[in-house]
């Protein structure tokens, strides 16, 4: 079509084609042309309703049937040729239906509109991803798991405001990760679940006068029911918001992990290394090996939520029902979802190929006075001192081994006893981390007993 003629599609009533810069901001073909295997799996879908529903000859639908399959195997196999002047995805695919088919291809279009055909293939789209992003949690959460099992009493310093504050398992951390990620992955099927009605029938807005059967259409595409409102079927996009605040929130965890392993890996922590395959040197510095991945990572899912709040303005503002503004829709999700995919296999990666640097991890655990809330609970048990005394003795106790340069349990009896003079030497054996972590036992502490029996849990759920 020459770009001077208007438009096959709905240009009866215009004499004139687009101006080259409208047709450049009206375009959406170069990115929806993603949506290409839904837009032919609904067009099928709907065909063939039609053709059960009287509305279609079966000679028109297998022709359309036939022609779509021919249609789909030519954008697969790279062989289509993608027009801007065509708009979008559906009218590309349209008039392709119609030189294969000839004027039967016109016949496809009854009884549904481009409003709820994009409506359609784009919650198929996100209904994909969102399967993607599943598999992908879980492959992430087996890793999180193997680390875990493989230093489940492993001890490293627990941190608030990044400074040593008591001394916890390795395993612990890890499982931390876990149940972070369990959530996003459950947040993902509720997200599914919602998403999953069909609006493919709901037309340009009020519904059709064809006796259309959209129980038929929504079961062929795999959904579990037509939606209930034509209106809201165009006109809501909040199946991608809830899609794309959950990767936010799942991008936030992946950022996080991400964050600790790029201080984790520096030399002055030492508490992992980071396995070649995702590592990077640096072309001046020869002792380098930078948490490149993880850097990269952090800073990319940076997009996902840029994407999110972007859709949320997009929507925002828009009275019922469709308003072109929602084709801007997609590229955020596109980019949001080929991120969030590409974030999670990177961790993977790098989570399984992590090795943890025990002695480094023990050495810090032990420093810092990271058993200082021990020594208070014992005082407090021991002595049956009210707790805010015995904060106060083992305050002092830092204090006076602060001044000395050494640890608490470098400290003697008689020096511990001048501050108070009751303790005695069983103080010693809460001072050592591996008692600090094997004492917390309490529900959800981070004691090796209470971490073996979460990864049991946790292998059974993930099986
Ligand atoms: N390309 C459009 C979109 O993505 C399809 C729907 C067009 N509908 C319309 N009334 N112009 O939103």
């Amino acid at each position: 079509m020459s770009e001077k003629s208007a438009n096959a599609m709905w240009g009866g009533r215009f004499s004139a084609g687009p101006d080259a810069i409208m047709e450049a901001i009206n375009a959406s073909i170069g990115y929806d042309k993603r949506l290409a295997p839904q837009d032919i799996a609904g067009s099928r879908a709907h065909a063939a309703m039609l053709a059960a529903s009287g509305i279609l000859t079966e000679e028109d639908a297998a022709a359309i049937d036939k022609g779509l399959t021919q249609v789909l195997a030519e954008i697969e196999a790279g062989d289509f040729a993608f027009s801007a002047a065509l708009e979008d995805i559906h009218m590309n695919v349209e008039a392709r239906l119609r030189e294969i088919i000839g004027p039967a291809a016109g016949r496809l279009h009854t009884a549904r509109s481009r409003n709820d055909q994009v409506a359609v293939d784009f919650r198929m789209w996100v209904r994909d991803q969102c399967d993607v992003a599943i598999s992908g949690l879980d492959a992430l959460m087996r890793a999180f798991l193997a680390q875990a099992e493989a230093g489940a009493d492993w001890v490293m310093p627990g941190f608030t405001h990044l400074q040593t504050a008591q001394p916890v398992t390795w395993g612990h951390h890890m499982l931390a990760y876990v149940e972070m990620f369990a959530r996003d992955k459950s947040r993902f099927i509720g997200a599914r679940a919602r998403m999953n009605e069909c609006p493919l029938g709901a037309a340009a807005l009020a519904g059709t006068s064809f006796p259309i059967d959209r129980h038929m259409t929504a079961r062929a595409l795999g959904f579990d029911r037509p939606t209930a409102n034509s209106l809201d079927s165009v006109s809501d996009r909040d199946f991608a918001l809830e899609y794309l605040s959950t990767a936010s929130i799942c991008a936030m965890h992946l950022s996080r992990f991400a964050e600790e392993l790029v201080i984790w890996s520096s030399a002055q922590f030492r508490f992992v290394r980071m396995s070649d395959r995702f590592s990077t040197g640096s072309s001046i510095m020869p002792q380098k090996r930078n948490p490149d991945a993880a850097e990269l990572l952090r800073a990319k899912l940076g997009r996902i939520m840029g994407a999110t709040v972007a859709l949320f303005t997009i929507m925002k503002g828009l009275p019922l029902t469709y308003s072109k503004d929602m084709q801007e829709d997609k590229e955020q999700v596109f980019d949001a979802a080929d991120t969030l995919a590409l974030g999670l296999a990177a961790m993977e990666g790098m989570v399984s190929d992590l090795t943890a640097n025990r002695p480094a991890l023990e050495a810090a655990a032990a420093s810092g006075f990271s058993t200082a809330t021990d020594l208070a609970d014992w005082l407090v048990r021991e002595l049956n001192l009210p707790f805010r005394d015995a904060h106060h003795v083992t305050g002092s106790l830092v204090k006076l081994a602060e001044d000395k340069g050494c640890d608490l349990p470098d400290l003697s009896l008689a020096e511990m006893q001048k501050v108070h003079g009751e303790i005695t030497d069983a103080v010693y054996s809460v001072l050592g981390v591996h008692n600090s972590v094997a004492s917390r036992t309490s529900h959800g502490g981070t004691a090796p007993d209470n971490v073996r029996a979460q990864i049991a849990r946790w292998k059974e759920v993930l099986g």
